[in-house]
C-alpha cells in the first residue's frame, strides 16, 4: 500500500493515467465489498473521499455517502465526457487533441494518395469525442451513436467531393454508433462507391499522454473545489464546470440526467466539409 503525503502529488501534473491506480471494481458493487471499503476507510482514519471518475464511480460514491455516512464528493473524469452536471470532464480535451493529432497525420497520407479513411474514436455510447475531433480535424463525415446516419446519402456526398477535386476524405466513426464500427462502415462505403477505403482504429492511445493545458487547469480547479466542499461539511455532491464556472450538483444528477450532445456541431461539420 502507498502512503500519500504532500510529496505524492509533486511532479504529476504533466502525466496521464492515475498515480492512485484506482479503477472500477466489481467487488465494490457487493454488500461485502462495500463493508470492506468502509472498514478500510475507518481503519485509516479517512474523513472524506474525493471520487474521480464517471457515473459508475459516482453511483458507488453515492452509496458510501447515503448508506454509510462517508463524506464524498465526485470529480468528473472520463474521456467520454458523458457526465451531466459538467460541460467538460477531465481527460476529454486531452483525448480530443490526441485523436486530432492522429487525424492530421492521416490527412497527410490520405491527401498524398487521394484516399478515403474511416477513423474510429472512443467514447462508449456518446459521440462527444467524435464530434469535436471531427469539427477540429475538418472531417468530411462523422457518425455518432446519438443519431442515425444515412450511409447512401453520405456516400453520394463523398463521391461529389472527389468529383469536385477533393484530395482526401475522412469519416470519423464513434465506437458506440449503430454503424457497427469502422471496419463495417469502410466495407459499406467501399461497396457503394467502389473506392479503396483504409481504416484506422485509434483505441487506447486516446487515454494517455501529456494532458493539455485545458485539462490541467480543469483538474486543478475541480480538485480544489472538491476539497473545499468536503471542508464545508458537504457530501453526496459532484463539482463540475458550467460556462467556465465551478458548479456543485447532486451526485445522482450524473446518472439521472443524460448529457445532451450538441447536434448543431454535426450540422456545422456538414456545412464546412462540403
Ligand atoms: O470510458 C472510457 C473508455 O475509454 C471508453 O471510451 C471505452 O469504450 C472504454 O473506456 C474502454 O475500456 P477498456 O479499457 O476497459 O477496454
Amino acid at each position: 500500500m502507498l502512503d500519500l503525503d504532500l510529496s505524492s502529488v509533486g511532479g504529476i501534473i504533466n502525466h496521464g493515467g492515475t498515480v492512485l491506480e484506482t479503477a472500477r471494481c466489481a467487488e465494490f458493487k457487493t454488500e461485502a465489498g462495500m463493508k470492506k471499503a468502509v472498514s478500510t476507510l475507518k481503519k485509516h482514519k479517512i474523513e472524506g473521499l474525493v471520487v474521480i471518475g464517471g457515473d459508475g464511480s459516482f453511483r458507488g460514491a453515492h452509496q458510501l455517502s447515503n448508506r454509510w455516512g462517508v463524506p464524498t464528493i465526485g470529480v468528473p473524469a472520463t474521456i467520454d465526457n458523458d457526465i451531466a452536471g459538467t460541460d467538460y470532464a477531465i481527460g476529454f480535451d486531452t483525448a480530443v487533441n490526441t485523436a486530432l493529432q492522429a487525424i492530421d497525420r492521416i490527412r497527410d497520407t490520405a491527401s498524398s494518395l487521394r484516399r478515403l479513411f474511416v477513423v474510429e474514436v472512443m467514447g462508449r455510447q456518446a459521440g462527444f469525442i467524435a464530434l469535436e475531433t471531427g469539427l477540429a480535424g475538418g472531417a468530411e463525415e462523422v457518425i455518432i451513436p446519438e443519431i442515425d446516419t444515412d450511409l447512401e446519402k453520405m456516400c453520394q456526398k463523398i463521391v461529389r467531393g472527389y468529383q469536385r477535386g477533393k484530395r482526401s476524405s475522412i469519416v470519423i466513426v464513434a465506437e458506440g454508433s449503430e454503424s457497427g464500427g469502422a471496419f463495417k462502415v469502410a466495407r459499406q462505403i467501399g461497396d457503394r462507391t467502389g473506392f479503396e477505403v483504409r481504416v484506422s482504429v485509434l483505441g487506447h492511445q486516446q487515454r494517455g499522454g501529456t494532458p493539455t493545458a485545458l485539462d490541467r487547469v480543469l483538474a486543478s480547479r475541480l480538485g480544489a473545489a472538491a476539497v473545499q466542499q468536503l471542508a464545508k461539511g458537504d457530501t453526496d455532491k459532484m463539482v463540475g464546470i458550467i460556462s467556465n464556472r465551478v458548479e456543485v450538483s447532486n451526485l445522482d444528477y450524473a446518472w439521472k440526467f443524460q448529457k445532451q450532445t450538441d447536434l448543431s456541431l454535426l450540422k456545422l461539420i456538414e456545412i464546412l466539409s462540403i
